[in-house]
């Protein structure tokens, strides 16, 4: 670790693997909603993400999907749960379920899962920020398998509540894991103006890059490239919002990480999309 802290430091003094969303070193794949001047207000967003085993995180490098609230009008309030890779924040190669949060567009402020004072655990969470995910992961041409998580703003207390949905509980049928508290945001705690289902690897430029999902292109489809399932936001009276709305693709290399088609479907996958691509891009090498 005392290793890491002293060769990943960006200009600006930060330890690169500690946050989310880098401007240089971090690719994106995903898709999101248009934004504050092409769509609602989000007050929520939801997905299944499969779970992958990535097994060529180098130790600087990390690798992973979530899903995120984000509100610009302040500069960048941003709230995100997912799973990845992260060697240099775990100290280990396994898939670990992660939380994020920062209300800085510099990063200055927020972390990763509990490292520092703002996201709440509940009581009774069947999943705590940073665990490990224990095999069997998806395999490719086999089963799949994943976590189904949604963030929903609160409208009573104005926090942005974490649920998981794939094991059931009280909470018509889900589980609270945590929350971020309205207190930590000034725009965000209104409501997000854009709701992003994103895979994401960030590069340490010495290192060979991650593969993305399954390292897999999103053209291999079902079983085969990692899939966001269900993908589905919640509008201002945290319904589900239903009527014809088509994302758009956010594909920072899409010669290296891709995303398939917006997928719109009857069945329980509902809203669907395929992203990754394998490791080593040759743009990084
Ligand atoms: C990213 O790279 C550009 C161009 O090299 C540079 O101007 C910018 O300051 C860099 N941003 C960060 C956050 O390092
Ligand atoms: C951002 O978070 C910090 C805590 O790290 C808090 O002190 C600050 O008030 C927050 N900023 C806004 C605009 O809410
Ligand atoms: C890559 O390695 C060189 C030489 O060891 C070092 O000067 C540079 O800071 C490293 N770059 C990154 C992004 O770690
Ligand atoms: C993604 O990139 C691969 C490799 O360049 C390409 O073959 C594929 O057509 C692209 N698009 C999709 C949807 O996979």
């Amino acid at each position: 670790m005392l290793l890491c802290l002293s060769c990943c430091m960006s200009t600006r003094g930060q330890d690169l693997s500690k946050h989310l969303v880098i401007e240089n070193g971090s690719k994106n794949a995903g898709y999101r909603s248009k934004g504050r001047h092409g769509g609602t207000l989000w007050h929520g967003v939801r997905a299944e993400i499969t779970v992958w085993n990535i097994p060529d995180v180098q130790p600087l490098s990390s690798s992973g999907a979530y899903i995120a609230a984000i509100n610009k009008a302040g500069g960048l309030e941003f709230i995100a749960a997912g799973v990845h890779v992260n060697p240099s924040l775990y100290n280990d190669n396994k898939v670990h379920f992660f939380t994020y949060w920062t209300n800085t567009s510099d990063y200055s402020t927020g972390c990763y899962n509990k490292d520092c004072p703002g996201f709440v655990q509940a009581d009774g969470s069947n999943l705590y920020p940073g665990e490990p995910f224990h095999p069997p992961f998806s395999t490719y041409g086999g089963e799949q398998r994943g976590i189904t998580i949604r963030i929903k703003k609160d409208e009573h207390t104005g926090d942005w509540s974490l649920y998981r949905e794939d094991l059931g509980g009280p909470i018509g049928g889900m589980t609270l894991l945590g929350w971020w508290p309205w207190s930590l945001f000034k725009y965000l705690s209104n409501h997000a103006e854009i709701i992003q289902w994103t895979g994401f690897i960030s590069h340490n430029y010495n290192e060979t890059s991650p593969s993305m999902g399954s390292g897999h292109f999103s053209r291999e489809l079902e079983g085969k490239a990692a899939s966001f399932n269900g993908c589905f936001g919640f509008d201002e009276n945290g319904y589900v919002f239903e009527d014809s709305y088509d994302p758009i693709t956010y594909e920072d290399k899409p010669d290296c990480y891709n995303v398939s088609k917006w997928y719109v479907t009857n069945h329980a996958t509902g809203r669907h999309f395929f992203y990754g691509g394998p490791g080593s891009c040759s743009e990084y090498k």
